[in-house]
This record gives C-alpha cells, sequence and structure tokens, in this order.
C-alpha cells in the first residue's frame, strides 16, 4: 500500500464523505475514527471506492501519511476537536499541514493556528459547505491559514470541490488564520437570513393569501428558474410538496414551528456586534428562531395579546404574489450586502485580505447558499473591489430599485394584518437608513451630549461641542 496523500480522522458523516470524496478523486486516504467500528464499516461499505489505509490508532493513522504530511480533522466544535488536534501534535512534525474541516468558531482558530504554528505546524480552519451531500459530491470549501499550506492543500481541496457552471472549482486560500472559518460563519449567518426570508414569503402565502403547501411549493419552483434560482428556494418547494405519511396532512403542518440552531448564526451576530456592522437580516433571523422556540412566551402570549383588527385582501391574487417575490429578492440582496460588510470589516481587523469576489465565486455551486445571483456579485467586486456596499453597484441598485414599491406594499401589508416578517421589515429600514438624508441619530448625539457630557459634531463647522444643558445652555468647543 503506498504512504496515504491525506488522512481523514473523524468518520461520522461529513468526515466519512470526505474521505470517500478524496478516494473516488485518487488519493490514497489514510482513515481513522476513535472508535474503530466506524473506521470498519466504511472500509466496508465504501472500499472499493478507491484506495484507503485502515487505521486503528492515531500512531498507525500518522504512520501513513506520506510527508509532509496531510490531515484532515472532522470532529465536533469545541472540546472534541482541541483533544483530537492535541493527540496529533504530538505524533506529528514541523512542515504537517492540520486542516480543521468542522464548523469551528474563528477566534477558536487563531488561537489553534497560533499554538500549532509555535510547534512548526500548518494549521488550516477550513470552512466545508454543503452537508452530506456536498462532502461527497463536491462541498463549497473556504480554507484559511497560512498561504504556504495552500501549495500542498490546495491542488487536493481543489479536486473534491464542487465545480461551478465554468468549470471553476468552488475552492480558494481565503486568507491567513482565521479567515477560512469566519468566512464559513457569514456563509451560515447569510443561509439563517436566506431561510428566514424564504419562511416570510412562504407564511405571507399560506396566512395572507391562504394558498396550500402544494400551491405554494409550485410558487418557489417557479421563483427558481428566475433571478432567485438557488438550492434554498429549490428545496422549499420540495419541502412544502411533501406529504406526511401518518396524516396525509403536508408535512409541514405536522412539522413544530420551533427552529433549532447549532450556534453559527449567533457567532455572527455576536461578531458583527463586536465589529460594529449592522447584519440586521442575519440578526432578525436568528432572533426570530430564538422566538421561535419561546414556548413559555408564545404560549402565554396566545389568545391574549390582540393580533390586527385590519383583515388580509388583496385585489389581485398574481400580483401580490410577484410582490413578494421582489420583496425577497430585494432583501435577499441587503443580507448578503451586510454579510458581505462583515467579511470585508473582518478582514480589515485582521488583515486578512479578503477577496470579496472570490468569496461569492466560491459559494456558486456546492455550498448551502448557492445561488444564481452570486455570480452577478462577483462581477460587482470585480467592477469596483472598493465597493462601499453590494446595494450601490449598478446592477444591484437597479434590481433592487425596481422592487422596492412591491417591498414597501408587502411589508405594509404583513404590518397591518398582524404576519410577522421580521426580515424583510428591517431588511427595508436598513435600506432607507442607508438612503436617508438625515437620520434620528443627531437627536441621539444630543441626549447624550445632555445626560453625559458626550459631545457632538456640527454639519457646518469643524470641532467637537458641548452644550452646557445644566447651565445657561451656551454651547462650548471641547
Ligand atoms: C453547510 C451548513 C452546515 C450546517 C449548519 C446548520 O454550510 O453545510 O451550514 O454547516 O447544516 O451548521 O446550522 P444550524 O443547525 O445552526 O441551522
Amino acid at each position: 500500500m503506498p504512504a496515504a496523500q491525506i488522512g481523514v480522522t473523524g468518520l461520522a458523516v461529513m468526515g466519512r464523505n470526505l474521505a470517500r470524496n478524496f478516494a473516488r478523486h485518487g488519493y490514497t486516504v489514510a482513515v481513522h475514527n476513535r472508535s474503530v467500528e466506524r473506521m470498519h464499516s466504511l472500509i466496508a461499505e465504501h472500499g472499493d471506492e478507491g484506495e484507503f489505509v485502515a487505521c486503528e490508532t492515531l500512531e498507525d493513522f500518522v504512520g501513513a501519511l506520506a510527508r509532509p504530511r496531510t490531515v484532515v480533522v472532522m470532529v465536533k466544535a469545541g472540546g472534541p476537536t482541541d483533544a483530537v488536534i492535541d493527540q496529533l501534535t504530538e505524533l506529528l512534525e514541523p512542515g504537517d499541514i492540520v486542516v480543521d474541516a468542522g464548523n469551528a468558531l474563528y477566534t477558536d482558530t487563531m488561537r489553534r493556528e497560533k499554538t500549532l504554528a509555535a510547534r512548526g505546524l500548518h494549521f488550516v480552519g477550513s470552512g466545508v459547505s454543503g452537508g452530506e451531500e456536498g462532502a461527497l459530491l463536491g462541498p463549497s470549501i473556504m480554507p484559511g491559514g497560512p498561504a504556504e499550506s495552500y501549495a500542498t492543500l490546495g491542488p487536493m481541496l481543489e479536486a473534491i470541490a464542487a465545480k461551478a457552471e465554468d468549470g471553476t472549482p468552488c475552492c480558494t486560500h481565503v486568507g491567513p488564520d482565521g479567515a477560512g472559518h469566519f468566512v464559513k460563519m457569514v456563509h451560515n449567518g447569510i443561509e439563517y437570513a436566506d431561510m428566514q426570508l424564504i419562511g416570510e414569503a412562504y407564511d405571507l402565502l399560506r396566512q395572507g393569501l391562504g394558498l396550500t403547501p402544494a400551491r405554494i411549493a409550485d410558487i418557489f419552483a417557479e421563483w427558481n428558474r428566475g433571478d432567485l434560482q438557488s438550492y434554498l428556494i429549490e428545496i422549499t418547494a420540495e419541502v412544502l410538496r411533501q406529504t406526511d405519511a401518518r396524516t396525509g396532512a403536508a408535512l409541514v403542518d405536522v412539522i413544530k414551528d420551533q427552529a433549532g440552531q447549532k450556534g453559527t448564526g449567533r457567532w455572527t451576530v455576536k461578531s458583527a456586534l463586536d465589529l460594529g456592522v449592522p447584519v440586521t437580516g442575519i440578526a432578525e433571523a436568528t432572533f426570530a428562531r430564538a422566538i421561535s422556540s419561546q414556548t413559555a412566551q408564545r404560549e402565554a402570549a396566545r389568545g391574549v395579546l390582540p393580533g390586527a383588527t385590519v383583515e388580509f385582501a388583496v385585489a389581485d391574487e398574481a400580483a401580490f404574489i410577484e410582490d413578494v417575490r421582489l420583496a425577497l429578492y430585494a432583501s435577499k440582496v441587503v443580507a448578503y450586502a451586510q454579510g458581505f460588510d462583515q467579511i470585508r470589516a473582518a478582514s480589515d481587523e485582521f488583515g486578512w485580505d479578503i477577496a470579496l469576489g472570490d468569496m461569492a465565486r466560491i459559494w456558486r455551486a456546492g455550498c448551502i447558499i448557492r445561488a444564481r445571483f452570486l455570480d452577478r456579485i462577483t462581477e460587482a467586486f470585480t467592477r469596483d473591489a472598493g465597493l462601499p456596499t453590494l446595494l450601490v453597484d449598478l446592477y444591484f441598485a437597479a434590481e433592487v430599485a425596481g422592487g422596492v414599491p412591491a417591498w414597501r406594499r408587502v411589508v405594509s401589508q404583513a404590518a397591518l394584518t398582524g404576519i410577522p416578517a421580521p426580515a424583510f421589515a428591517s431588511s427595508l429600514a436598513y435600506y432607507d437608513s442607508l438612503r436617508a438624508e438625515r437620520l434620528p441619530a443627531a437627536l441621539i448625539q444630543g441626549q447624550r451630549d445632555f445626560f453625559g457630557a458626550h459631545t457632538y459634531q456640527r454639519i457646518d463647522v469643524e470641532g467637537t461641542f458641548h452644550t452646557e444643558w445644566s447651565g445657561d445652555r451656551t454651547e462650548v468647543e471641547a
């Protein structure tokens, strides 16, 4: 058996599928799992797909690898990842590469890279998106870590990555240290926003127009042929069309309306708060999941808090459906614009030099947020790498402008009739805030100066000022 070019430790479904993907692409793959049964079952079930080296211990695993060794760790984020990395570092040698392909928090990745770098090891925190199927058939891969490691690792990752329609692999070196996991985190944040927006669109058609899930599935399938074409829209149609075998009802009607979350949306929002980047779409989506799971509060409020008195009524059903499509598209552009702002802010803060257009490029296939309009985002950042916000790119500005009247009708109709549409509403408010000539922040500055002498700046004279609020109310230069 030749020395393995790559090793995968952690053979739960994602690790297992990544290992199979490498093997199917002609690499000899050393495989290891803490409980050996899982490793043996992989060999028993899929050993014929390529060259695997079965390793029962970490020592065997490390010994099976060609140098410099490349090890992919695919275990639970947090403590379990630290434990495996600690054991590995005892066995590896300077120049070896450790890839953490789990959904790690980027600050953990930064810490781990420092520790491993001190021992001469290359640590690569890599985002991998596309779920189980993506891992096997081609995920979108977002590796960070030292640029030198990409020379060895890049070709292997690019081989197994999804390929966009133009044939380019959905993988690139994102930037040093935590950059890869940061970008994956924001990808997931955008995923949350996208899913919430789709959920709100569904709710408006369901609760508002009273359409059946099957009919709404047809609408989503139709939308999937246009600008909204994306994996999430496509699977929405599939989910809505599913009938429950037990009851014969639409499956969506028998699933509890409490959304789970593993934490990446929350991480995105926390990081955005630290960076001072308003990711309102992602935040609303994350909070909407939290509200859905607040069963005690919802139980207490149901039937007690009065609803809307305005009945949902539209003169033209088809026109309203088109309005919802336009509102969904505009809100989605806002969510992406905000996500890209956050990536840029982190890149500036940490000196990662992330090429935003390349991020849109590697999200075009394989990942959960893959969508037709990502090509347009790449084009926008190619036209102007320093674009202040995606919303002012000439293509997106025109696209969103075309949908603004519909967006306003949808948000106001939702508010009037009591259908919660937090992500639609906050995205529109963000859009209006950005384009506003004056914001009430001037008043806030006045209030801050009143109670805390926090000072303000004037629109007409340079300098920092304070009004003597408790004295004669004259203005002084601070
Ligand atoms: C992906 C997904 C993947 C996972 C999410 C789900 O890109 O393949 O984002 O990472 O499905 O972690 O997250 P929640 O459980 O928080 O919805």
